[in-house]
């Protein structure tokens, strides 16, 4: 439905000032706004029980953080986050809320349609907690009577993610021997490479999927399937728990009901680690820490919930990321991590940031006046030093880059943790002063001035990646908030998907149909001539 009456974005009396206030400041010069305050770093700083957010190092003064946050009142941010939480359907599109929050919360009562939708919840938590400790304890076991060893977790998007982000991260948290993987491509390698070394009598695969219709993930789970029978196990189904919000087409597909862990579908699929879709992270580091985790999270809840939009994180960082985005026109976000643990940090934000805000319409249906989301994108420290930290320091590109950085190690090795950090601290400190030019040699030169973000913490534990991710989402809520965007859909992602079952179909036949452009025919006809044909290495 387009409302031609609302405002656009960008006319708005806030907007305009935001405009008028960079017009007139010129190019910002980080040296001299350090210069002109000596409290800087003190001030443009937030911190919680665990996190220390630097954000002196962006290309903001005091006055344009008083207009970003003006912009925020403008946009009515203060009531969204109180519809977020209060379960409106704030996902419009699709006519539901998003209550990743109700996940971590320990509220008696969250209403949704006249149902308390925290005893599902708890259900669900506990249905989880007596799924792991059945595993661990091995009173699940495989159709051959083995306990099982190896766990395969086998989702996309959402149902991969997450949990593959926080089994790595948590990694020195583990509480059992189990080794868990995680499947996602429909690329046959991907599913080869993780059964290798993998006995099937041993193995439990967890089907993960919100909708229990994608293809990628269900094609996968035939291949297990054929994979577990070939390996000399009769009932595959015991090989298997399910974890959807559409339990009946679980069920449907083989899964045994016992082993089927519901979530709602008011829960998005890239905010649904904290979900039963947790499964292959308390497997790994058991319920207490998974807990833990949930901990983390709901502290930021508070914060994001509680606290004024001056001294509130996550609000702080989306206005940023506005400023950067919409006025002095940034195109991508480095995310580098210098913690190996976060190492997937990059890629579970690029589908939290991305598949939430990569909108061109507003609530309303209009089409968004300005551009949203950037590009995020990044890799560890330090190996995208020896990457692409040459075009972050003399590129021409304006890249904010955003540093993460814990203190201490959990990997009890101080002396590579210490080279870690100074190398986290060395990079931002180099965007930011650059270096002048040597006579004659201009290649040396490093112009400095640019943006970064820095964010500390002491180790990474459960109750740390709780906030951090908690952070990120409430971060991306209060950009599309700003933009007036719907961050809870994915239409997006629906063409490409259709437009595939018919190519499939036309790959499995051989007849190709002329309503093709010519382009993808020919790329199709092509494929037909060649396939099944091995030629030399
Ligand atoms: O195609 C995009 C998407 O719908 C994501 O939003 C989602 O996380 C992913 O696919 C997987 O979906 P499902 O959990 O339903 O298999």
């Amino acid at each position: 439905m387009t409302d031609t009456t609302v405002q656009p974005l960008t006319r708005s009396p806030a907007w305009q000032a935001l405009l008028r206030h960079r017009d007139s400041t010129g190019a910002t010069d980080l040296l001299s706004l350090f210069r002109d305050n000596p409290d800087r770093a003190k001030e443009f700083r937030l911190e919680t029980d665990r996190l220390v957010v630097d954000f002196s190092r962006q290309k903001i003064s005091g006055e344009t953080l008083s207009l970003l946050y003006e912009l925020a009142e403008q946009q009515g941010v203060r009531s969204s986050i109180r519809d977020l939480v209060n379960g409106v359907r704030v996902n419009t599109t699709e006519d539901r809320p998003a209550l990743h929050i109700a996940l971590r919360s320990q509220a008696e009562h969250i209403v949704v349609d006249n149902g308390n939708i925290m005893d599902g919840v708890r259900d669900g938590l506990l249905a989880m907690a007596n799924m792991v400790e059945a595993i661990h304890r091995g009173e699940i076991r495989g159709s051959t009577g083995k306990p099982f060893r190896t766990v395969i977790n086998l989702g996309i998007g959402g149902s991969d993610l997450g949990p593959r982000l926080a089994v790595q991260a948590l990694r020195p948290f583990r509480q059992s021997e189990l080794d868990v993987r995680f499947v996602a491509n429909i690329d046959y390698q991907d599913l080869q490479s993780n059964l290798a070394g993998a006995d099937p009598q041993t193995t439990l695969f967890i089907l993960a999927s919100k909708s229990f219709t994608t293809l990628e993930t269900l094609t996968n789970a035939c291949s297990a399937i054929d994979w577990l029978q070939q390996g000399g196990c009769k009932n595959v189904f015991r090989h298997f728990i399910g974890v959807t919000a559409n339990p009946g087409a679980a069920v449907d597909f083989g899964i045994m009901p016992d082993r089927v862990l519901e979530f709602g579908a008011w829960v998005g699929g890239r905010y649904s680690l904290w979900s039963t879709i947790g499964l292959p992270i308390a497997l790994s580091v058991g319920m207490e820490y998974f807990i833990r985790m949930l901990a983390g999270a709901r502290y930021m809840d508070e914060h994001f919930v509680e606290t004024p939009l001056a001294e509130n994180i996550p609000a702080t960082l989306a206005l940023i990321d506005i400023w950067n985005t919409n006025f002095l026109d940034a195109e991508t976000l480095a995310v580098i991590p210098y913690d190996h643990g976060l190492s997937l940090l990059p890629d579970y934000l690029s589908q939290l940031m991305m598949e939430s805000n990569g909108k061109n319409v507003t609530r309303s249906g209009t089409p968004v006046d300005c551009n949203t989301e950037m590009v995020i994108w990044g890799a560890a420290g330090t190996n995208s030093q020896h990457a692409f930290f040459q075009l972050l320091h003399q590129g021409t590109r304006n890249i904010p880059v955003e540093f993460l950085a814990g203190v201490n190690t959990n990997s009890g090795h101080p002396g590579h943790q210490l080279k870690l950090v100074a190398n986290c601290l060395a990079q931002g400190e180099a965007l930011m002063l650059g270096r002048n030019p040597v006579a004659g040699e201009p290649w040396r030169h490093f112009p400095g001035n640019r943006p970064s973000t820095t964010i500390l913490y002491d180790r990474l534990t459960p109750y740390v990646l709780g906030q951090l991710l908690a952070l990120y989402e409430h971060r991306t809520f209060v950009q599309a908030c700003l933009w007036d965007i719907n961050a809870f859909d994915q239409w997006g992602v629906e063409l490409g998907k259709e437009l595939a079952k018919v190519i499939i179909d036309e790959l499995e036949s051989g007849k190709v149909s002329e309503k093709h452009d010519p382009s993808t025919r020919q790329l199709l006809e092509h494929c037909l001539r060649s396939r099944n044909r091995t030629g030399p290495a």
